[in-house]
């Protein structure tokens, strides 16, 4: 057993940091406040090979593993945890899926693409109606002869609005519950395919958070991944793998959180001293990065274990369970830590905090993750 990174995961996760602190810091809190899309920001990373991390280099991806990946989407997300999710959805959905479920035709034709970060994708599979309950689909894909037409919504979609394809999960037949749901790749301007409704959020204000409508949309049979009725199979191990990510970037979100603690109470003077003398702060600190050492351990064993052919599904909802919920309390420490200065834009802890309370409900809520883990374990 080792504890120790191999030189390219060092390599990777060094590279990560020092390119969020020059590239994505700046502007950052400008991003957020305007919920500007960081366009320029994603092209940049593309060009460090971020969007495509675990696809095999002949499919346009940058052949690493999931531990580096995670490393990396930690990193991002420990500077813009709005960066963090675009990438987060563009790898371990999107990529993940085309690459582990798509025909070789289906990857010449989309996964190089956007491995390299030419292209982005969405992942569209809640809905007003199917959230947690998500194979209580209403979206429906009816076949006409080699084709398939699209009728529905979907909520809460990631990259919905910037995109160039979608995976949308449909049902081709509402009675067969999970066994008659299919997944669709649908390519922006299909005709029937609108961005609805943009949504206004908490945080991760600058990635772009949607709900599509499908009118009539006619996809060629051809851009269906895998059998018919394969789509709920296809989304919950998409999102085993997805739950990595978002883990990451709960953890990302927490190391930021102790990171401006520590400085903070490094400079901040009180009493005479910095508070960092104080034994009142120091608890404080002690007690958050053994939370953020406890996440990183969950979020790289559940990586390694994907990696390693292993199951990590669990390990994947115990690591997202756990990070997420060591990111809001680290950023509200935080921001006890800072007092006055932590509840204002300028000292970023603020948005930490908004930023962190998503991870506790996308790629399944906390309860949904308590729910897998339970069902492994009494199976
Ligand atoms: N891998 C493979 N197959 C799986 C699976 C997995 N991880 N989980 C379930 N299945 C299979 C089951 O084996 C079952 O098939 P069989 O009948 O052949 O055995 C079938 O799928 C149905 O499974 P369940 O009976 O367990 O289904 P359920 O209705 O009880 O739901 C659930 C299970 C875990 C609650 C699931 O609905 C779930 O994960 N809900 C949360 C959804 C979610 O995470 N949404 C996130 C949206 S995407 C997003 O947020 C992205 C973004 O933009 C950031």
């Amino acid at each position: 057993m080792t504890f120790a990174l191999t030189e390219t995961q060092e390599m990777i996760r060094t590279t990560a940091r020092s390119f969020a602190e020059e590239q994505l810091a700046p502007g950052a809190i400008e991003r957020d406040e305007h919920s500007t899309f960081p366009a320029e920001q994603v092209r940049a990373m593309a060009e460090l090979g971020f969007m495509g991390m675990m696809v095999p280099e002949e499919w346009g991806g940058a052949g690493l593993d999931t531990v580096s990946y995670a490393l990396a989407e930690a990193e991002i997300s420990r500077v813009d945890a709005s960066c963090g999710v675009i990438m987060s959805v563009n790898n371990s959905l999107v990529c993940y899926g085309l690459n582990e479920f798509g025909t070789p035709a289906q990857k010449n034709a989309f996964l190089k693409d956007l491995a390299s970060g030419r292209k982005l994708g969405a992942f569209a599979l809640s809905e007003p109606e199917a959230g947690s309950d998500a194979s209580n689909l209403h979206t429906l894909a009816q076949k006409d002869g080699d084709h398939y037409i699209l009728n529905g919504t979907k909520n809460w979609t990631t990259n919905g609005s910037t995109a160039d394809l979608v995976l949308v999960m449909a049902s081709t037949d509402r009675s067969k519950g999970p066994k008659g749901i299919s997944t669709f790749i649908v390519p922006k301007g299909t005709p029937g395919f609108t961005v609805a409704k943009k949504e206004k959020k908490l945080g991760i204000r600058a990635s772009d958070t949607v709900s599509l409508s499908f009118t009539d949309c006619r996809i060629p049979a051809a851009n269906r991944i895998g059998e018919e009725g394969a789509g709920f199979r296809f989304a919950m191990k998409t999102l085993d793998g997805g739950r990595i990510g978002i883990a990451a970037q709960a953890l990302g979100i927490a190391q930021a959180s102790l990171d401006a603690s520590l400085s903070y109470a490094k400079e901040r003077k009180a009493f005479g001293r910095p508070i960092a003398e104080l034994q009142g702060i120091q608890f404080k600190i002690a007690e958050m990065a053994t939370q953020v050492e406890a996440a990183r351990h969950l979020v790289l064993k559940a990586a390694w274990l994907k990696d390693s052919g292993e199951p990590y599904g669990t390990a994947a909802a115990m690591a997202k369970l756990f990070a997420s919920r060591v990111a809001v309390e680290s950023a509200l420490e935080a921001i006890q830590i800072h007092g006055g200065y932590g509840y204002v834009q300028e000292y970023r802890v603020e948005r930490y905090l908004r930023d962190a309370k998503v991870t506790e409900i996308y790629e399944g809520t906390s309860e949904i993750q308590r729910i897998v883990i339970a069902r492994s374990l009494l199976r």
